[in-house]
């Protein structure tokens, strides 16, 4: 996609001395309390920040952190937090600066916090008025955060369109490339892990991947739903019935290419769903009507491992188990051990997945982490997002 790169400006002495306002995903998990529990975006965030500074620009830098209401600023919205630990990852003072959208002093060298920016009425609609005013606070608008590049708001979209240079900062640009890399010459074969709790969440996703991909291993309740789909029984477990014909559908497309959706052929069950709960595994033709489904098997568990050691690219979206409860983690493990083994080039996105990469220290032997939730299953349904719409735009000179 061509898009404006931020490295190329500073690369082409373009930014010393100009006003650059940055559109970072510094939307961080927090405790009750408010304190930082998971801080990836930000430390993915600061190579965007340092490049600016370096560069000698006068630097802004806003965010979204939570969904908070328009024009309703209270305590927990605050960015402080972020402020506190970025200056803390910076070793330099980090202001944080309220009320800004009508002027905001900086000068070259320095680096401002802007509050969060969803407070400002006008953010979730892209509001005309509130994309000019942004853009007149810069002369380079620069749009780093792929965690919110499937949102088309003021602070992502209007801004950049009417900022006098828009365009995409390293860590959107990183992002763009890796998962472009994975999913359009992928090192064959191309194997993907969707899981999660619901097919319909991830319909479209199943759909545009069994196009592409070699191997489509399903988790959670999804491979439940393909396993009813595909006639097993599977007791109590979380499914959508109303979904097997769509499950049978990617099946058929699937083998239709050559392809396979591996249904698990043993399961690791539970009578309720607590991290507690006695767990039996069993061949998936002999899940009794009050199991609950909590995990793939062992022998499913080492297949699949074999898979991944095989495959040329791996995508990986979404536990295979409750890995959160210890007896129904192993799938989990496995395989996130699988992906880190195996020679593939891997990309990998979403909370839980990041959590469970976490939680099994595999963080250095995955080829590239998403910073992205939501935009990065966009990317995988093969959407366009609005913030490759609008940088290609303005680079086209529209
Ligand atoms: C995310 O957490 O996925 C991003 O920060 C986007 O947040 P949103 O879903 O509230 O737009």
């Amino acid at each position: 996609m061509n898009v404006i790169r931020f490295s190329d400006l500073v690369a082409q002495g373009a930014v010393r001395g100009r006003r650059v306002l940055i559109r970072a995903d510094l939307n961080v998990p927090q405790d009750e309390a408010g304190h930082i529990t998971e801080d990836t975006r930000i430390r993915a965030s600061l190579p965007c920040i340092e490049m600016a500074l370096k560069a000698g620009a006068a630097v802004m830098v806003t965010s979204h952190l939570g969904r908070p209401t328009e024009g309703e600023f209270k305590p927990e919205d605050t960015l402080a937090p972020v402020a506190e630990r970025l200056a803390q990852m910076l070793g330099r003072p980090v202001p944080l600066r309220s009320d800004w959208v009508d002027g905001v002093t900086v000068s070259p060298g320095e680096l401002v916090l802007l509050e969060n920016c969803r407070v400002n009425k006008g953010e979730k609609k892209n509001a005309e008025d509130l994309s000019r005013k942004m853009a007149a606070l810069c002369d380079i608008f620069v749009h780093d955060a792929f965690g919110t590049a499937h949102r088309a708001e003021a602070s992502t979209y209007g801004v950049a369109q009417y900022a006098p240079v828009a365009c995409a900062g390293p860590l959107l640009a990183a992002e763009m490339d890796a998962i472009s890399k994975a999913l359009a010459q992928p090192k064959r074969p191309l194997v993907a892990i969707v899981a999660g709790s619901k097919v319909s969440t991830k319909l479209t996703i199943l759909q545009s991947l069994a196009k592409n991909v070699d191997g489509l291993i399903v988790g959670g309740g999804i491979a439940n739903t393909f396993m009813q789909a595909a006639g097993l029984p599977i007791g109590k477990s979380l499914a959508e019935p109303d979904l097997l014909q769509e499950a049978r559908a990617v099946m058929s497309a699937m083998k239709a290419r050559g392809a396979e959706v591996p249904i698990p052929e043993d399961v690791v069950v539970a009578k309720a769903f607590k991290a507690d709960a006695p767990a039996t595994i069993k061949a998936s033709s002999d899940v009794a009507e009050d199991d609950m489904i909590l995990d793939i098997g062992p022998k499913t568990a080492d297949k699949l491992a074999q898979q991944l050691m095989k495959a040329g690219t791996i995508v990986w979206n979404g536990p295979v188990g409750v890995f959160e409860f210890d007896a129904f983690a192993h799938g989990t493990q496995t395989i996130a051990k699988a992906i880190a083994a195996s020679p593939a080039f891997s990309i990998a996105g979403g909370g839980d997945t990041l959590a469970a990469i976490a939680k099994y220290g595999i963080e250095k032997d995955v080829g590239y982490i998403s910073t992205g939730g939501g935009a990065f299953l966009e990317v995988l349904e093969g959407k366009t997002l609005p913030a490759f719409d609008i940088l290609s735009r303005r680079a086209a000179g529209q």
